[in-house]
């Protein structure tokens, strides 16, 4: 009875299905490498509502609540997400931000104008104690971006010594009196941003000289972590960009190397953020799964040059970017998010999921109210959006050993003669045994069925979450904030070392296998 209660369960999962099956091999026992929690990182610059308006709002305002001037909304939604670590004070702003002006004070600080994100003036309000105390409030590693462009060696020495140094010095000392005794201990610094660009137009043969001078002169102050200097990196294909800095840049200099890549579909007109065709959508997934190709093949470059992978890949920039909401700055960046952005969320960190051996470091570009948000704001409101959602379901994969997986008959997402594979999977195994598949659907119209060959582990309680919804270009909104949530997830069979899922179109799904 119990078998022919299987068989039609079977047949009817059959039916609904109407793309073909895909294959996925997942060996639970040969797992080598650790997914960084860092690739589970974020990015808040000096741009638009994103620091200002957004995750600062100043100590003396009564109306919404806050903890020395950064909203507690904010705190606990970050909290809850799991940061790994968090990028600051910019991109492009890096290269023009001069720390020593958002410390001391507030009221004796200089103002600053923003040149690079709608020329508006700041009160430099918020600095180095503002966001390494957000950083520890909401456990998650500082990440501080250099100013190379604009600044000099000795600012940038003097800016490590300041947060890192415990015993009598200039920097510690005034540190001190600006009211913090301990060290922060900040060990991520990025040196420059985007050289070949705003950050100074440099060729990477000048950039790999200017390198090497600063990151020489930035001590390890710190008793407890090694300073991790990450070389600002290519955007897109630039291959030789890595290959030279790779080539360049003694081992001892160097623990990182970044990468920037956005899913834009022509940066003359980038579409609008809600209102966009299938077509593209199309566009925006081929932009964002190129992610792929680009991270393999800076990864092989740096193979090359460091075979033992001391090296590693940070993605300090990712995401979507589209036109900017109407009727908001220009120069503000701020815009909606739908189920496409839920779509790249989930593709991409599959992505560094798989290349765990080099990508050790990702931000998804930007926190708040900027760009590939996981947070908007709008007076005392908040909402979550759906790559929040996509970010937190995934956090279980962080520290936890990844698990190889090899993709058979995947199957395809097709428009106007063009494919692009629909599925993409990762897995991982945590330190309690617990393995966690991570599965998108990228179809805008298929359902796909997806059977999971699960060797090397005895499979004991399966659960699942999802996250989907009826039209890809949902999105939460002020009045609507909890249109897109994940939902439970029970659209699986369980067989003797296999799963069989159904993903419906356009959905992220997490299984949790509870494991003897
Ligand atoms: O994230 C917005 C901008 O994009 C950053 O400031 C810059 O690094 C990149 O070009």
């Amino acid at each position: 009875m119990k078998s022919l209660i299987l068989f039609f369960l079977c047949i009817l999962f059959q039916l609904r299905s109407t793309g073909q099956e895909t294959t996925i091999y997942i060996n639970a026992d040969q797992g080598r490498y650790t997914i960084d929690k860092n690739i589970y990182g974020h990015f808040a610059e000096h741009l638009g509502r994103c620091i200002y308006d957004g995750i600062y709002i100043g100590e003396d305002n009564q109306r919404i609540p806050n903890t020395n001037g950064i909203r507690n909304d904010i705190i606990n939604a970050l909290k809850e997400l799991r940061v790994g670590v968090l990028r600051w004070p910019g991109g492009c702003f890096a290269d023009t931000y001069h720390w020593k002006d958002g410390v001391g004070p507030k009221d004796q600080r200089p103002t600053l104008v923003n040149q690079w994100w709608g020329g508006v003036t700041e009160d430099n309000g918020f600095g180095t104690h503002d966001f390494l105390n957000l950083c520890e409030m909401i456990g998650a590693e500082p990440y501080l971006a250099a100013n190379v462009g604009s600044g000099t060696v000795r600012e940038l020495a003097d800016w490590v010594q300041y947060v890192n140094h415990d015993g009598t010095s200039p920097m510690a000392d005034w540190r001190r009196e600006n009211g913090r005794e301990k060290p922060w201990d900040v060990k991520y610094w990025g040196v420059g941003n985007e050289m070949w660009g705003c950050g100074g137009h440099m060729t990477v043969e000048y950039y790999a000289n200017i390198y090497k001078q600063y990151a020489t002169f930035m001590t390890d102050w710190s008793n407890t972590s090694k300073l991790f200097r990450i070389a600002s990196g290519a955007t897109g294909n630039d291959y030789h960009w890595t290959e030279v800095l790779m080539r360049d840049v003694p081992r001892n200099l160097i623990e990182g190397v970044a990468l920037h890549s956005y899913a834009v579909i022509d940066w003359s007109n980038k579409g609008d953020a809600v209102d966009f065709s299938e077509g593209q959508y199309f566009r925006t997934m081929t932009e964002a799964l190129k992610m792929e190709e680009y991270v393999t093949r800076h990864s092989t470059i740096m193979d090359k040059y460091d075979p033992e992978k001391k090296i590693a890949l940070a993605v300090d920039e990712w995401g979507g970017w589209y036109n900017v909401e109407e009727g908001t700055n220009p120069g503000f960046l701020y815009q909606q998010n739908t189920m496409r952005d839920a779509m790249i969320a989930g593709a991409t960190l599959n992505i560094f999921n798989n290349h765990a051996d080099r990508v050790r470091m990702a931000n998804i570009a930007q926190t708040v109210n900027v760009l590939q948000a996981v947070i908007l704001t709008k007076e005392e409101k908040m909402i979550l959006t759906p790559t929040y959602h996509v970010m937190k379901m995934y956090n279980v994969h962080q520290d936890a050993t990844l698990v190889p997986i090899e993709v058979f008959d995947g199957a395809k997402y097709e428009l106007e003669g063009k494919g692009l594979p629909a599925i993409s999977c990762s897995a991982s195994i945590d330190g309690s045994g617990t393995m966690h598949i991570s599965l998108v659907n990228i179809d805008a119209h298929n359902a796909h069925p997806v059977k999971l060959l699960i060797r090397g582990i005895e499979m004991e309680k399966i659960s699942g979450s999802m996250l989907g919804s009826e039209n890809l270009q949902d999105h939460n909104s002020f009045d609507q904030p909890d249109k897109i949530v994940p939902q439970s997830f029970n659209d699986f069979e369980v067989g003797d070392e296999e799963v069989q899922v159904m993903l419906r179109p356009f959905s992220v799904v997490v299984l949790s296998i509870e494991t003897t």
